[in-house]
């Protein structure tokens, strides 16, 4: 329902197609191989999109593509889309189902262990325990020339905004950090490593959010604040909080009667060290 209601998806495809491919257009150093790492992947989407501009970029090179995420689910899904997916001939696929924490324990446990030279987290550093750590370790990972893509959303995005007002009134979100961006920049500015940001503004229609019982708007309700029927287990005044942080003059606009709030994110292509 959310993706259906913003274009979170579209924005992301064509900043892979419009301004990623030739951010990598130098990476590998004129290698047969590339090496790329995709943190966090879900089912792959993205992935698939980058391998295909990769591709482009760098005619006959192989790619080493090894995918790190925890979810047995979402791994399965993107295993069966690579199956039904034809020109992959010349992309090594390397499946970890395991977190950013056990890949690394498993490369620090190797013996000669691997650089990349393009490693991708999109939408994933919500979910891990000590972001610093994690940027620093696959940031030491890259090679000459090698570039780290990290996505987030920005601070005004109506998910973290909608799961804050909750957080710790109906629901302990476990797991779940509320990272921004703009978080992700102050860590990167400490590390001292350059980077280029690119904003992806997009809102999201939550215009049916505000007819209580309607179907598609619950779920919608559901999904922005993280809380299985949210309206049914909310108090009127949470509920009401969070109908009005939908409808906040600062962050979103009514156009022909219908409900739009920002739902942007940032993509940060961070440097190697080199
Ligand atoms: C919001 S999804 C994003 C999926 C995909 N990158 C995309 O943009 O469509 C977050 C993904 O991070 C994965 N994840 C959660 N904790 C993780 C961890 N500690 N290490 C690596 N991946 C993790 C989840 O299983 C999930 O697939």
């Amino acid at each position: 329902m959310y993706l259906n209601r913003c274009d979170e998806d579209l924005l992301m495809s064509n900043f892979i197609e419009n301004t990623l491919c030739d951010i990598l257009k130098n990476i590998g150093n004129g290698k047969s191989q590339i090496t790329i790492i995709g943190v966090g992947s879900g089912e792959g989407n993205h992935d698939l999109e980058m391998i295909s501009q990769l591709s482009l970029k760098h005619p006959r090179v192989l790619l080493d593509y090894k995918v790190v995420e925890p979810s047995g689910q979402q791994l399965q899904h993107f295993r069966e889309t690579v199956a039904r997916t034809s020109n992959l001939e010349h992309v090594k696929f390397t499946w970890n189902q395991m977190s950013t924490s056990e890949f690394e324990e498993q490369w620090r446990r190797t013996n000669v262990p691997e650089k990349a030279d393009f490693i991708h987290m999109v939408q994933m550093m919500y979910f891990v325990e000590d972001p610093a750590a994690v940027i620093g370790f696959f940031h030491g990972l890259l090679n000459k020339n090698g570039k780290l893509l990290i996505v987030q959303a920005s601070s005004e995005n109506i998910v973290i905004r909608a799961m804050k007002a909750v957080h710790g009134q109906l629901s302990q979100i476990e797991g779940f950090s509320f990272l921004s961006a703009a978080d992700i920049k102050r860590v990167l500015d400490v590390g001292g490593v350059t980077y280029q940001s690119y904003e992806l503004q997009t809102d999201i229609d939550v215009t049916e959010c505000f007819s209580e019982g309607d179907e598609n708007g619950e779920l919608l309700l559901d999904f922005l604040t993280s809380v299985q029927d949210f309206s049914k287990k909310a108090s009127p005044e949470l509920r009401a909080e969070v109908l009005r942080l939908l409808r906040d003059p600062q962050r979103s606009v009514e156009r022909e009667g219908r409900v739009l709030v920002n739902s942007s994110a940032e993509a940060l292509v961070v440097d190697a060290s080199h």
